[in-house]
């Protein structure tokens, strides 16, 4: 997906404080997560084996979100699977105003 222009996603209030939020984007799956004050977007589908990384839980330690099929983490700063290099979930650019999230 290419987005060069702010999208509105989803309000602020509908992500929890413990967990993600699932959200189809323009028919693509994100997993929306709320950790130390920040709004992370990032791919809903683990590559590993199709997981839901939204109801996966946050290691605050390794500042990851656990895939709640296998355990496999991705980095919330990047989407990154720290433990292969060759696997990561697609992370977006994320802006709140008005209590509204925006991606690109
Ligand atoms: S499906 Fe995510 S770790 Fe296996």
């Amino acid at each position: 997906m290419v987005m060069s222009d702010w999208q509105p996603l989803c309000d602020l209030t509908a992500i929890p404080h413990v967990g993600g939020h699932y959200v189809v984007h323009h028919g693509r799956p994100l997993a929306v997560f709320r950790h130390n004050g920040e709004v992370i977007v990032m791919d809903d589908t683990c590559p590993h084996a199709g997981g839901s990384l939204s109801a996966g839980r946050i290691d605050g330690e390794s500042r990851c979100v656990l895939c709640p099929w296998h355990g496999w983490p991705f980095e919330l700063a990047t989407g990154q699977c720290p433990d292969n290099p060759t696997y990561r979930v697609q992370h977006y650019e994320v802006k709140v105003e008005d209590h509204r999230v925006y991606v690109r």
